[in-house]
């Protein structure tokens, strides 16, 4: 990760941790797979991806990184502590990973928008970039990953599906958790959250022009797994047996 001006990177630092330190990684790395593979995962909240890049990295015995993570962590500890977002975002370090408080929807709006800050991504791409270098390959979700953090990623996958289906989702897992709202609130909160991601400057939510786009209003989590299983084996990879 790049320093942001007049500061140092601590030892503790992203760019110093090995991915399996980080407690992110779910390869099972038995037999690995044939060719190098990189899967790109781009979508907008409860699109599905993250669920779906998990089954892949498992499925392909791949390492995964939730990039979302990173921008709410550098979110949430710069409205905690009063430190500038691109500062935290220099110094982030595994530890900052580990917070439950990172899977709230308040963690996941602060992301929102310290992800909108130029700095704030400039200091997130190193290690992204070292992420996705490893020797396997690897999986990597998020909003910006075929367009800027790998785009030559031999596999682009753009999930999407109805804004009223995402609501719907988000707010059946916010039930599920105990949370209490209300389905009008899920779904003005998520149009603000996909308007400000779309919409900013710097690596905005939009599909790369290679990407293979997969709308998952009518599919479960595991008809969604079967389709991208069945893409991503047509261009000639192989993953685990079933
Ligand atoms: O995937 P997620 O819902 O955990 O992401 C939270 C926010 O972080 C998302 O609304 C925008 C930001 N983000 C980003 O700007 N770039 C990424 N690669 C991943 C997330």
């Amino acid at each position: 990760m790049a320093s942001a001006p007049g500061s140092r990177p601590n030892d503790r630092s992203l760019d110093r941790a090995t991915p399996a330190a980080l407690g992110i990684v779910s390869a099972t790395g038995v037999a690995p797979p044939p060719k190098r593979l990189v899967i790109a995962v781009d979508g907008p909240s409860a699109s599905g991806k993250g669920t779906l890049a998990k089954r892949l990295a498992a499925h392909f015995r791949l390492p995964h990184l939730d990039t979302g993570l990173l921008y709410r962590a550098v979110g949430w500890k710069a409205l905690q502590s009063g430190q500038p977002p691109a500062e935290v975002a220099a110094r982030l370090s595994p530890d900052d990973l580990a917070d439950p408080a990172l899977r709230t929807d308040e963690a996941g709006q602060q992301a929102s928008k310290v992800g909108a800050i130029p700095e704030v991504r400039a200091n997130l791409l190193k290690f992204q970039k070292e992420f996705s270098s490893q020797a396997l390959g690897a999986v990597l979700d998020g909003r910006d990953i075929g367009t800027v953090i790998c785009p030559d990623a031999p596999v682009k996958l753009f999930v999407t599906a109805s804004p009223e289906a995402r609501a719907e989702r988000r707010y059946q897992e916010l039930r599920a958790r105990g949370v209490d709202t209300i389905r009008p609130r899920v779904l003005a909160e998520m149009a603000e959250r996909d308007r400000r991601d779309s919409e900013r400057a710097a690596a905005p939510l939009k599909a790369a022009p290679d990407a293979w786009l997969l709308d998952t209003t009518e599919m479960d989590a595991d008809a969604a797994f079967a389709a991208a299983v069945a893409f991503i084996e047509g261009k000639g990879f192989r993953g685990a047996a079933p």
